[in-house]
């Protein structure tokens, strides 16, 4: 028995990298998988059916898996995905939005391209997606149906921490991670959870950048050897989040870095002043300094 045995999943992006890992991970714990994929090079170009390398390993294994090749961020697209997980398998289950691209400057060398084509792929992406899936969950729940619906995002150290040359990416990463908690209170009465992961891996996106480690593919890498950069270390996590014992785990974020699992604290009320009447700029500096910023009031003399 696997714990994600009559399950039915979509992993995006999982042509490569660490959606290929999360597709191989569902699929060793019984889930069936589409696998969808656009075929991109790491910056967005160009196009192919490379969901297929990962159907192939799938099924080599014994499991069942099928391609897709939707782009994530195309709306009708990201329909025909859910839709083709319930024509194919009956149902479905589970939706791990991962697929990305990057383009990585300093934001004087960044195109506006480069902003919006890393927001469309990442935040659309992700959205168009999650969409169709709350459509098709609501369906199932309205129809008295009990299950255990799931959507799991991809974050990155650069949305939620920051990253020199990634103004369109962090955006774009910390964009996913309000999405996820907001989503995750409209889909709660459904028995939905959305959580949010956080990996790290050298995968073709990380060999973009100075000093990268050589690509690894999860494929590689046999999972009863450990490397910190094997594009599969977050897909454990990913699988027990798919399954029905996460069912009161959501609008979580976690990184997932080599062999450390993280909960990510973010946002959180800090110190606060209150007044009854309007603030007045001129005096507040002195306040701000001292009572919320712990530092030497402005006006003071040593
Ligand atoms: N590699 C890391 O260290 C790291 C760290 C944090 C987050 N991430 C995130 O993990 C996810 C996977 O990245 P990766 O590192 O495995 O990169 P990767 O390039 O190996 O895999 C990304 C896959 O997404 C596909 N893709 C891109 N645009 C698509 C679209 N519009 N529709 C469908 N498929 C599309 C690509 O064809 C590719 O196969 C991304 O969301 C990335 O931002 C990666």
């Amino acid at each position: 028995m696997g714990i994600l045995d009559g399950k039915v999943a979509i992993v995006t992006g999982a042509g490569h990298g660490i959606g290929r890992g999360h597709a191989l991970e569902l699929a060793k714990h019984g889930a069936k998988v589409v696998v969808n994929d656009l075929g991109v090079s790491v910056s967005g170009e160009g196009g192919g059916k490379d969901a297929d390398l990962t159907v192939d390993i799938i099924t080599s294994r014994g499991g069942e898996a099928v391609g897709n090749y939707e782009n994530v961020a195309d709306y009708e697209g990201a329909g025909r995905m859910i839709q083709q997980a319930v024509d194919t398998y009956g149902k479905l289950d589970i939706l791990v939005n991962n697929a990305g691209i990057v383009r990585d400057s300093a934001i004087w060398n960044m195109s506006e391209a480069d902003f919006d084509s890393v927001l469309t792929v990442h935040v659309k992406g992700t959205w168009a997606p999650s969409k169709h899936a709350a459509v098709y969950f609501r369906d199932r729940s309205k129809s008295g149906e009990a299950f255990a619906g799931r959507i799991i995002n991809t974050t990155s150290g650069a949305g939620l921490v920051g990253n020199f040359g990634q103004t369109n990416y962090a955006t774009a990463k910390a964009g996913i991670a309000g999405l996820t908690q907001t989503l995750s209170l409209e889909l709660f009465k459904l028995g939905v959870t959305v959580n949010c992961v956080g990996p790290a891996a050298a995968t073709r996106i990380t060999g973009t950048m100075p000093n990268a480690p050589k690509v690894i593919e999860a494929d590689e890498v046999p999972d009863d050897e450990f490397n910190p950069m094997d594009p599969s270390t977050s897909s454990p996590l990913v699988a027990w989040l798919a399954s029905d014992e996460s069912q009161h785990i959501t609008g979580q974020i976690i990184r997932a870095v080599g062999d450390k699992i993280v909960l990510m604290k973010g946002w959180a009320d800090g110190p606060t002043i209150s007044t009854k009447k309007r603030w007045d700029a001129e005096k507040l500096g002195q306040q701000l300094a001292t009572d919320v910023f712990f530092t030497r009031a402005p006006g003071l003399r040593y």
